[in-house]
């Protein structure tokens, strides 16, 4: 009996194994739902990505490109080392979608049936939280020229709320979809943000690291690809009364083309009940200097959760500059086991973004969270903005640095106590 078993499985197998080889996954019945679902949310016309992935001609045509790309994982863009802390909105294509991609070029890219063709992806257009409770929208169009490569500028948006708002979920609304690369939100309650302005005349400032202020908070922020985000229950953002919301958008512009943009920010304020404080803090070390040179530098920083105060973490946010090229970052519990928050092995300045965990992570009191940021100041490295290297300390300049993660955290047991009105 058991022989029988034995010869019957094996052929199965081999008819399996035969069927597989004689039918490879098809454009139409296959692919365009991972392209649909995977690929489509930047290549698409208006987008930020340099061209579109809806048609079967346009697959096929960059097909070879697609296989590099896919094979390397590099696009999707996702950057943070899988297994290593688990977050929302993952880009990362599972190994399932990458097989059935590789075995569908490498079997000729076959087009199929197209009677197989699902409808085509529709994205919604507008608000998709619906009508929001106020815009906050760049005082003027800012226009960036044309060539001009990665721009950084920092637009500055009085709120005159007299009275604090609670604000409960942000949408961003990138004005020239093409242009912007991604978008920060930053919360002044004084005075700086309007003297940078001043001082640089026309729409915005210059600001390439940071706000050029340390700013009282922040409201999240967009990259290409992410979708607004929802507060868990009873959490929300504090936006003082009057203060100033300061945009920093990343535009980048390599075409022939100036491009003219009006970024906007959609708030929602709180209908409910808000308990809890969304609150971001920054883990940093300002005190070092990377020697020119060098390949391989690592800057630490440590912060421990304060006695008697339990939090949980919903969210974190590394930044590092053009030299950045590695950061860990952990946290270590009070009974000495580790949990791995987030690992980017391969840090690209151009693809930054605030990383939301799956599930909040508990951070009990006496909880320590270390950073370890790696930089390559060597004159090979990737993105060196100075020929020839020099050695490179703090700062929000190009040439600066910064090693720096913000973790995004509840307070538990919080009881603001704000009822709508
Ligand atoms: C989050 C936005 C986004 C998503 C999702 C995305 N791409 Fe891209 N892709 C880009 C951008 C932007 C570029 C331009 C190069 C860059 O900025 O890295 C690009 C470039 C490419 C390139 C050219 C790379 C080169 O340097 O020659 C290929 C091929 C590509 N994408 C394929 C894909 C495929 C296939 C998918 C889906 C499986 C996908 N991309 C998903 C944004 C995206």
């Amino acid at each position: 009996m058991k022989g029988v078993w034995a010869t019957g499985m094996l052929i199965a197998v081999a008819i399996c194994g035969v069927a597989q080889a004689a039918e490879p996954p098809t454009f139409s019945d296959e692919v365009v739902r991972i392209v649909q679902e995977r690929c489509q949310t930047c290549h698409r016309p208006g987008e930020h990505a340099p061209f579109s992935l809806i048609t079967y001609a346009d697959v096929y045509k960059r097909r070879a490109d697609i296989r590099d790309q896919i094979e390397w994982r590099t696009m999707p863009p996702w950057k943070p080392v899988p297994g290593f802390g688990s977050f929302l909105e993952s880009r990362r294509l599972s190994d399932a979608e990458v097989a059935t991609i590789l075995k569908w070029i490498d079997a000729g890219a076959p087009e199929g049936d197209r009677a197989k063709l699902p409808p085509p992806r529709v994205f919604p257009t507008g608000w998709a939280l619906g009508p929001p409770d106020h815009v906050l929208e760049m005082s003027a169009p800012y226009t960036v020229p044309a060539r001009a490569g990665d721009v950084y500028r920092c637009f500055v948006v009085p709120t005159n709320f007299p009275e604090d708002r609670w604000v409960s979920r942000v949408e961003y609304a990138p004005g020239d979809r093409k242009a912007v690369h991604h978008v920060l939100a930053y919360i002044d309650t004084g005075s700086a943000a309007q003297a940078l302005q001043r001082g640089a005349g026309g729409a915005g400032y210059p600001c390439f690291g940071g706000p050029g202020f340390l700013p009282a908070g922040g409201l999240g922020g967009w990259a290409p690809g992410i979708g607004p985000r929802e507060q868990p229950d009873g959490v929300a953002w504090l936006l003082p009364a009057g203060a100033t919301v300061v945009l920093q958008v990343h535009y980048n512009n390599s075409g022939p083309q100036a491009r003219t943009d009006r970024t906007q920010a959609a708030l929602y304020f709180a209908k409910s009940p808000i308990d809890k404080r969304h609150r971001s803090i920054p883990i940093l070390n300002h005190a070092f200097t990377i020697p020119a040179g060098e390949k391989r530098y690592e800057v630490r920083a440590a912060w421990t959760v304060p006695p008697g105060r339990d939090m949980h973490a919903t969210g974190i946010t590394p930044h590092m500059h053009l030299l950045g090229r590695d950061m860990k970052v952990t946290a270590t519990y009070p009974d000495g086991s580790v949990r791995p928050l987030i690992h980017i092995d391969d840090w690209d300045f151009h693809w930054q973004a605030n990383y939301t965990f799956a599930e909040p992570v508990p951070l009990p009191s006496g909880t320590r969270i270390d950073m370890v940021a790696v930089f390559d100041n060597s004159a090979e490295s990737k993105r060196q903005p100075s020929k020839p290297p020099r050695a490179v300390s703090w700062g929000e300049g190009t040439t600066d640095e910064m090693a720096l993660v913000f973790v995004s955290i509840t307070v538990d047991g919080e009881r603001i106590g704000w009822r709508p009105r």
